[in-house]
């Protein structure tokens, strides 16, 4: 499979909703938890599958904003295996030069996981290979959220005009800046919606989606949907034929 990739035509930044892991531990009759905690060799292989091939950013959703209404024991238990996977990965992070970010609303996470999350990322900040977004308690509606809020404050402090503002001024806001938007989102499980991920920045994004459940995910499933988005004629609004005249010139 990972032959069969177009090197020179890789997305830059894939984007990934890792969802199915309860349907995968009910399929074997186990607890929820179960598929959490079975989840983890798939995100190692996600990331060491763009690292390797060159691939510069990968945004994993991890838990969104909505998920703070799961039953309290598994919020629990999610919060927990987040803390314990970073301290244990975060020297496979070093190992494979891979950069950690966070996007969310930081705030809301238990303080353990807060602390972790800091340390693992002032760790690997001066890496230079991929860059690694989780993001947690985060929805794309927070996040436009917030953007318009410093925007309204700037506004009412004299220090921006209304009509000065631009799509550059408004992603600036944003906590993906200056991160570009994804070429390519993968999600696992079937589910045909964007359940609030990146609103902003999936607006031209090629969209994949598999019934493999996360759990199940592996590298040749990773280099599919490469495989897949290298097949896409991305348009952007244009005709095929402006496309195909403009690859020529
Ligand atoms: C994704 O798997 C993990 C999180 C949302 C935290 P789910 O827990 O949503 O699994 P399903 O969708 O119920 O199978
Ligand atoms: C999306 O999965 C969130 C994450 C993968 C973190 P959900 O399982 O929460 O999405 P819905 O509820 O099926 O839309
Ligand atoms: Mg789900």
């Amino acid at each position: 499979m990972k032959e069969r990739l177009d090197l020179h035509n890789l997305p830059r930044h894939i984007a990934v909703i890792m969802d199915g892991n309860g349907r995968w531990a009910k399929r074997q009759g186990a607890a929820r938890v179960f598929g959490h905690r079975n989840a983890i060799q798939a995100v190692r292989e996600t990331t060491e599958g763009c690292a390797e091939i060159g691939v510069q950013y990968l945004t994993l959703y991890a838990f969104s904003t909505e998920n703070w209404n799961r039953p309290k024991a598994e919020v629990n238990a999610l919060m927990e295996l987040l803390v314990s996977t970073i301290r244990k990965e975060v020297g496979t992070l070093q190992k494979n030069n891979v950069k950690l970010n966070h996007i969310g609303n930081l705030d809301d996470l238990p303080g353990s996981c807060q602390k972790q999350l800091h340390e693992a990322i002032s760790q690997t900040q001066h890496n230079t290979g991929l860059t690694l977004t989780l993001a947690l308690s985060y929805s794309g509606r927070w996040e436009i959220m917030q953007a318009a809020r410093n925007l309204m404050k700037a506004v009412q402090e004299g220090k921006m005009a209304p009509e000065a503002l631009t799509q550059e001024l408004f992603e600036q806001q944003l906590c993906t800046h200056p991160i570009p938007d994804p070429e390519l989102l993968i999600r696992t499980s079937g589910e045909m919606r964007i359940s609030n991920f990146l609103l902003w920045q999936l607006a031209y994004t090629e969209l994949y989606i598999t019934e493999v459940l996360w759990p199940d995910f592996r590298r040749e499933h990773l280099y599919e949907a490469i495989l897949s988005y290298q097949q896409r004629e991305r348009r952007f609004g244009k005709t095929s034929e402006q496309i195909n005249l403009s690859k020529q010139g």
